[in-house]
């Protein structure tokens, strides 16, 4: 148990300590809402109950992992806000992050009124953050989620659940499109945030990052284009023709992905979209030539 004038000045003290130590003073107050109950607006308001559940012992435990450890607070509470929801994350998932919530309204964009009934699929589907914005925006879609991580599916899946998304998504555990045999030729918006950070780049990586989160959901081989180039090769037997390819990369990839598009030949309308920070982030492009010999008018 702690009391209000406890609870006041500890958060005070660590929200000094946490800015000398770089890290935002509001990651002190996202611990203290998830673990305490309390609000946003009573810890703006400094309004605190007479007394909350949790020691101030356990909750300096929990922060000096945050600071010692550099685990992401995400994982300490269990949860982060990304869009309009909120997700359950654990060490088993990415951190869904918010440049990746562009991904979104740029599939609704490029998909247009056409494939609302589709076939809509989210590969390396990771906390099910991209595949559970889809199920909410496009509710006539069927989408399918796809992770080779066990660990992965399951918060995906537990994440569908609390929101009430579970029976608009199919989830499968596979190599990418490997376990989608059923729909060859017939998907029509193919989205993936794939891992695309060169090996070699990964222990450079913010500690938080690079000992915290899961390699398998980073390590884009030896150019971080490893995933991206397997997504070339594979989609158009996957996705019908007129329909859409998009993905996020990371900076300085836009100039090879082009080429490896346009020397693939089933693409057309290839371009790159800035994230809001000005770094060309997505490539979308569609299927022109799908080599499943789908065609928009076969239904
Ligand atoms: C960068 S994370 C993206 C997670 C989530 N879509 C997001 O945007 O937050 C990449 C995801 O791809 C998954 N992945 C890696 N290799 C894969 C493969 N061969 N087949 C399917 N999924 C894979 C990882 O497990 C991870 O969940």
């Amino acid at each position: 148990m702690s009391s209000a004038q406890e609870l006041a000045r500890w958060r005070e003290q660590t929200r000094q300590q946490a800015l000398s130590q770089s890290i935002s003073p509001e990651e002190v107050d996202w611990l203290l809402q998830a673990v305490t109950g309390l609000t946003p607006l009573q810890l703006r308001l400094n309004q605190y109950p007479p007394e909350v559940a949790i020691s101030l012992q356990q909750l300096t435990q929990l922060w000096e992992k945050r600071v010692n450890q550099r685990v992401p607070v995400q994982y300490l509470v269990g949860e982060t806000p990304w869009r309009d929801i909120n997700l359950t994350v654990s060490p088993g998932v990415l951190i869904p992050r918010p440049e990746t919530e562009q991904i979104i309204d740029i599939a609704l964009d490029a998909a247009g009124e056409a494939f609302q009934n589709g076939h809509w699929v989210d590969l390396g589907t990771g906390s099910g953050a991209i595949a559970l914005a889809l199920a909410k925006a496009v509710p006539d879609a069927t989408i399918h989620a796809v992770d080779n991580s066990e660990d992965a599916l399951s918060i995906a899946q537990q994440n569908a659940q609390q929101l009430g998304l579970e029976s608009n998504i199919h989830f499968y555990q596979g190599c990418w499109f490997s376990p989608l045999a059923h729909l060859q030729g017939k998907i029509s918006v193919m989205i993936s945030n794939p891992p695309y950070i060169p090996s070699g780049m990964l222990k450079e990586l913010q500690p938080e990052v690079a000992q915290h989160e899961p390699q398998s959901a980073l390590d884009g081989g030896e150019d971080g284009l490893a995933a991206i180039r397997h997504l070339i090769a594979t989609a158009p037997a996957f996705v019908h023709e007129g329909g859409v390819w998009l993905t996020e990369i990371m900076k300085g990839q836009a100039e090879t992905l082009y080429q490896l598009l346009v020397e693939n030949g089933n693409y057309t309308q290839i371009h790159f979209i800035q994230d809001f920070a000005g770094i060309e982030r997505f490539a979308l492009a569609y299927v022109s030539n799908s080599s499943s010999g789908f065609k928009m008018d076969d239904g």
